[in-house]
């Protein structure tokens, strides 16, 4: 498996955003408008790739100088439980070191909790609502 950066508006970037409508946005019946992915340019965006397939991906975004958040974690259904989102959350940790971020924080789903409690997350924030379902703030020292 091999981890790397993609550009917006790529081939590479066209199957990050079907992953992630698949795992991420369909199963809420929701989908992606053309303005947020617009809006994606300047993120730091990551894939996991087995060849030319993308096995799961991750995006970093600046909050401030000091913080970089987390955005759009998404393992292949068939995919998950094998390693690869400790593999994309390894690099999305590493990239934001060397880009000189001090913390890296995620609005975190409330069923994915335990997987980010694993790579040393904490909770910092009461529950609240965002794309219909319950998520927490979690957040770490780099
Ligand atoms: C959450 C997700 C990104 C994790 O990726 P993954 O490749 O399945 O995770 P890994 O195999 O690297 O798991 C690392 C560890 O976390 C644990 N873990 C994974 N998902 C977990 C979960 N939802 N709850 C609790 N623990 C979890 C694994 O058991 C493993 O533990 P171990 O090291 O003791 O064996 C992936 O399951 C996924 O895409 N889920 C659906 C979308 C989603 O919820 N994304 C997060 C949005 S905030």
């Amino acid at each position: 498996m091999a981890l790397k950066i993609i550009d917006h508006g790529t081939p590479e970037y066209q199957q990050m955003v079907k992953l992630r409508d698949d795992i991420l946005r369909k199963p809420l019946g929701l989908s992606f408008t053309p303005q947020e992915l617009e809006r994606e340019k300047n993120n730091m965006l990551i894939g996991a790739f087995e060849d030319e397939q993308m096995l799961g991906c991750c995006m970093l975004v600046e909050e401030n100088p000091q913080t970089v958040r987390l955005r759009q974690m998404a393992v292949l259904n068939d995919l998950q439980g094998k390693g690869i989102g400790r593999a994309l959350m390894n690099f999305a940790e590493n990239l934001a070191r060397d880009r000189g971020y001090k913390i890296l924080s995620m609005h975190a789903r409330k069923n994915s909790i335990g997987f980010y409690e694993k790579m040393g997350y904490k909770v910092t924030s009461d529950e609240f609502i965002e794309i219909t379902i319950p998520h927490y703030v979690m957040e770490k020292q780099l």
